[in-house]
């Protein structure tokens, strides 16, 4: 599913630049910014309103409006390469600059991830209109005066009766490798089915996904349970291919995961949340390895077919995501995390180990909490999520090192 917000209402959008890109951003008529923002950016549309913030001078200047969609690298050389995520832009009249921006962005609670949305966008477009007879010169030599071109769109916004979307957050990569997410999926829409028995938490896909892909780049779920992998990809603007043991849904193609119909070295990123064992009852196909325990071997050598199938299909140098947890049944822990840390280490180099909080288990009752502690045990807290990469043929480690040699005059 798209990440399609419900209407096609107009939206406004916060750019930054400083004293030394403002200049570069209004000649080019090129909003642009680092990829930590890139989920903004190819949220906006051809229509939406942007605004530029220059942090070093305080100063917002409106009123913009994107030209085209945003994306990476609309012009390559701009910014000298720092700034990839990009919006072309135009001026609606005259471009007015409000002093004092950090107090009115502060004041009405905009950020640099948030869409501006109705009244919001209408009472920042009201800021535009009072303050343009005292503003200083406007920039460039006025084409039209932008006082009736803001009217004109603040009254179209206003009279736009179609349904107006959540205001929400667009969310940053996490910066830890601790992740807790309240909420399985994120965003306008669905992605994946929450009521799927082992539905990945969304976020943590789209975390992988803006990692260590872009735009555009191609991603494999060899084990997609409801497809919350495709509908991020969608959602993110990657091409995605979703296969299980049994398809949950006409995009997911049924295929087993120790044998995927793709050729070598063709894929950008490959994520698993694989079954942790027989805990969970996914179907009865008899390929399912959700239907073996654990605590046999037979389970990590099923799943290490598919580990062996994955690093076949990366590109090299590109990286795979394996979510897994441990399990406490019966008076026995098994350590299933680490067990495959150490079969993905046959194949790919270890980058990352993330924490993921566990929630929405049904064991996260005040019964079992009791139970916990009444029978000196613990629930599950957390999982892994093992982030490894297909070695390059040159790997960072083997590069030769350039050594710098001290030379000594002699005598
Ligand atoms: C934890 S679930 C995946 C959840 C999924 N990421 C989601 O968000 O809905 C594990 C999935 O592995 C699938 N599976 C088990 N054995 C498989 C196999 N041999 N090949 C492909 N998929 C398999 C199960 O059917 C199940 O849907």
């Amino acid at each position: 599913m798209e990440d399609k917000p419900k209407s096609d209402l107009i939206r406004g959008f916060l750019f930054a630049c400083t004293e030394k890109s403002e200049a570069e951003c209004l000649e080019r008529s090129l909003f642009a910014t680092e990829k930590i923002y890139g989920p903004v950016v190819i949220r906006i549309r051809k229509g939406d309103l942007l605004f530029l913030n220059n942090l070093d001078t305080n100063k917002l200047y409106g009123v913009f409006k994107a030209i085209g969609d945003g994306k990476p690298n609309i012009e390559q050389g701009a910014f000298g390469g720092r700034y990839p995520y990009q919006v072309k832009v135009e001026a609606i009249g005259e471009i007015v600059p409000l002093t004092d921006a950090k107090k009115i962005l502060k004041g009405m609670k905009i950020g640099r991830n948030t869409p501006i949305l109705k009244g919001k966008l209408v009472t920042l477009l009201k800021h535009f209109l009072s303050t343009q007879k005292q503003a200083e010169l406007p920039i460039f030599t006025p084409r039209v005066t932008s006082n009736d071109l803001i009217q004109e769109l603040i009254e179209s916004i206003l009279n736009d009766q179609q349904p107006m979307d959540i205001e929400e957050e667009i969310p940053i990569v996490e910066s830890t490798t601790f992740w807790d997410f309240p909420r399985q999926s994120y965003g306008l829409t669905p992605k994946g089915n929450n009521k799927y028995a082992g539905v990945t938490p969304a976020l943590i896909i789209y975390n992988m996904v803006w990692r260590y892909t872009e735009p555009g780049d191609f991603i494999v779920d060899p084990m997609c349970g409801s497809g919350t992998t495709l509908d991020v990809c969608k959602a993110e603007k990657r091409r995605a291919i979703g296969y299980d043991i049994s398809s949950a849904r006409p995009d997911i193609i049924q295929n087993d995961a120790r044998h995927i119909p793709l050729e070598d070295s063709s894929v950008d990123m490959v994520f698993i949340d694989s079954p942790y064992g027989d805990n969970i009852k996914y179907n009865d196909h008899p390929d399912n390895i959700g239907r073996i325990s654990s605590e046999s071997e037979e389970f990590y050598d099923e799943l290490e077919k598919s580990m062996k199938e994955s690093h076949r299909i990366l590109k090299e140098g590109k990286v795979i995501g394996w979510l897994i947890g441990d399990q406490w049944v019966r008076h026995k822990f098994t350590p299933v995390g680490f067990k495959i840390y150490d079969r993905l280490c046959k194949y790919f180099e270890p980058m990352e180990i993330i924490c993921v909080a566990r929630r929405g288990q049904s064991s996260n009752t005040d019964a079992w909490h009791n139970r916990a502690r009444r029978f000196n045990f613990y629930l599950r807290g957390f999982k892994y999520l093992i982030i490894m990469r297909k070695a390059s043929k040159v790997s960072r480690r083997d590069r030769p090192r350039k050594v710098e040699w001290a030379y000594y005059k002699r005598g």
